[in-house]
């Protein structure tokens, strides 16, 4: 036997009695007549007690331990006498009668504890050694409990797990596709699939009227905090159904993994069309556990002879509470802020409302007091508050200040981690219009239907078209996406070529699916949940990274098995490719 327990569970309960452990040497203390040792497994830590009065010869070998050393002990436990509060473990000691070595352990590049020396690079590569860490193995633990408790909901509902193809056909649609050469068709390729979109919706005239599955993604793009090239969805697809079917069962998702992990109670989430979340928070997948709303303060600012705002297509502010007495130094590094690259403002107005009630702006030269006195009428800005401006190109500007109030909303501590707030945002456009090319791009995918009643402008006015999607946000991060689907040959075909797609080049890369809906596709709609992001949700983090057992970097590389990696000659020739050096 190599444990009656693991290192978790001994409490006073079992004082006296003779237990058996297997585990890792976390650390080893001696202290002359007497060596502990932390023994470690998934479950906890018990300290070990070797005594030399007792046993010498024990003791030598105790001393002789390495940290990860893996050992089988034999002893009995007693009750601690000096008790340790912070682990459950913490009131009793094993006495160790017995002591074997399973295997021995170089010294671990990086500290094996809650606080580690490891940079993140290092632990990358020894990922293994990581995930010995709680933070890790805590992180990897409530992902299995959510996806359990995903597969008890889903199927409670009536759901259907299916799998679906990994080696597919590449598609020009979304992001880049991650392809496989094939040896058997010389010079012809499968894709990675991006998501399981067109065989979920095959799956609906199929007839299985209500699928699911919890399946990885490929997305050859540029990496994020919150994206890796290979991702979980919890890909979703019903039959019969509307928005509001789809809404009620997928809130009803989330609300029950809240109140099964959490013990919250999520009230319902409010629906905010696209341009309003525009509008008000400047992007589409807005924060709401703050308000800080934007203003455009177009009409109060415009006619001063003040050229930044005259010329600007868009002059937009937020009001900070509270900030008005920021010294020179903080608003120059806000100023330096949102000059950066990747903000990419020109620069930052601000005007601060004294607790006297005097007005100080960055611009005075430009806006006497009854001026600035209307962008605080805008903002209903109190004394004390400081309100942040910026001003230029519409769609850049409203970017940058959507970042500025998540930034100002990270000073500000308006953003704890342990507070939920979530939102469906719908009636996106179903276009984006890239003006580079002059060609619309699927907002969603060339799979979504418009909504209802902007389905007769499709052909006379496409860029205001709205589609009949939603996303649902929570603190400001896109957990999921779905949409109503075309369910008919004629639209699906008028959708292809809105988005530039030949009769021949439509029919080859969808003529599988534009053949399907001739044979009586139920109207359908379906979301997907990006698994990982809901994991760093529930867990408190901004990176999915902790949340995947071997996650890429953020060159996309595997820097633990080194990934990817050339092929030699042979390889290449089976598979008829060749490199250009
Ligand atoms: P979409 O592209 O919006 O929709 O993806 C669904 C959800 O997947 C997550 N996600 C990612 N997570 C980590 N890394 C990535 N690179 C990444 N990309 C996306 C997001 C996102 O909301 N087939 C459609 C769904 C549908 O229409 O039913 C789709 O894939 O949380």
């Amino acid at each position: 036997m190599l444990r009656s327990h693991t290192c978790g569970e001994l409490s006073a309960e079992q004082i006296g009695q003779k237990v058996t452990l297997s585990g890792w040497v976390q650390i080893a203390r001696d202290f002359g007549g007497m060596t502990f040792i932390d023994l470690r497994d998934r479950y906890g830590i018990t300290q070990l007690a070797f005594n030399e009065d007792v046993s010498a010869e024990l003791c030598a070998e105790a001393r002789k331990l390495g940290r990860e050393w893996v050992i089988k002990i034999e002893g009995e436990v007693t009750e601690r006498s000096n008790k340790n509060k912070k682990i459950a473990t913490g009131d009793i000691e094993v006495i160790v009668s017995s002591i074997e070595i399973l295997n021995e352990s170089k010294v671990p590049p990086f500290t094996i504890e809650d606080v580690t020396d490891g940079g993140e690079d290092i632990r990358m590569k020894y990922r293994y050694l990581d995930i010995r860490r709680n933070v890790v193995k805590n992180s990897l633990i409530l992902r299995s409990k959510l996806g359990k408790e995903i597969r008890n909901y889903l199927d409670g509902q009536g759901f259907i797990e299916v799998e679906t193809p990994v080696l597919i056909k590449s598609t020009p649609e979304g992001a880049r596709d991650f392809v496989v050469p094939s040896r058997m068709n010389e010079g012809q390729f499968y894709a990675l699939p991006q998501s399981p979109q067109t065989f979920k919706q095959l799956l609906m005239v199929g007839g299985l009227d209500k699928y699911f599955q919890i399946v990885k993604c490929f997305r050859d793009e540029d990496l994020r905090a919150d994206r890796q090239p290979e991702f979980t969805q919890i890909d979703c697809e019903m039959s019969f159904v509307e928005r509001e079917d789809i809404i009620e069962v997928f809130e009803g998702l989330v609300k029950h993994l809240f109140k099964y992990e959490k013990g919250i109670d999520l009230g319902d989430f409010p629906l905010m069309p696209y341009s309003e979340a525009l509008e008000r928070y400047g992007n589409d997948k807005p924060d709401l556990r703050f308000g800080m709303e934007l203003h455009n303060m177009g009409e109060a600012v415009s006619g001063a002879g003040f050229k930044v705002f005259d010329d600007a297509e868009l002059v937009v502010g937020i009001c900070a509470p509270g900030c008005a007495g920021y010294s020179r130094k903080q608003t120059d590094q806000l100023i330096d802020w949102v000059k950066r690259p990747q903000i990419g403002a020109t620069g930052m107005i601000y005007l601060k409302v004294n607790e006297d009630g005097t007005l100080k702006s960055s611009v005075d030269k430009f806006y006497d007091a009854d001026a600035l006195a209307k962008w605080v009428n805008i903002f209903d800005a109190q004394p004390g508050d400081l309100i942040l401006v910026l001003a230029g190109k519409e769609s850049n500007t409203r970017k940058a200040m959507s970042e500025l109030r998540l930034e100002m909303g990270n000073k500000l501590e308006l953003r704890p981690k342990d507070k939920f707030e979530c939102l469906w945002v719908v009636d996106f456009p179903l276009f984006d219009y890239d003006e580079e090319e002059d060609k619309y791009h699927a907002m969603h995918h060339p799979f979504t239907a418009p909504l209802a009643d902007d389905a007769a402008m499709l052909k006379t006015d496409p860029k205001n078209v709205r589609a009949n999607a939603y996303d649902m946000v929570i603190n400001g991060v896109e957990v999921g996406g779905g949409s109503i689907r075309i369910n008919k040959r004629d639209q699906q075909e008028l959708m292809l070529e809105l988005l530039d797609f030949s009769p021949e080049e439509a029919k080859a890369q969808f003529g599988f699916l534009m053949d399907a809906f001739g044979f009586g596709a139920p109207p359908h709609g379906g979301i997907a949940f990006g698994f990982d992001r809901l994991c760093a949700l529930f867990g408190g983090s901004d990176s999915i990274r902790d949340y995947i057992a071997f996650p890429k970097n953020n060159s996309g590389r595997d820097v633990m098995i080194d990934a990817p990696s050339e092929l030699d000659e042979e390889q290449l020739k089976e598979l008829s490719l060749s490199v250009r050096k």
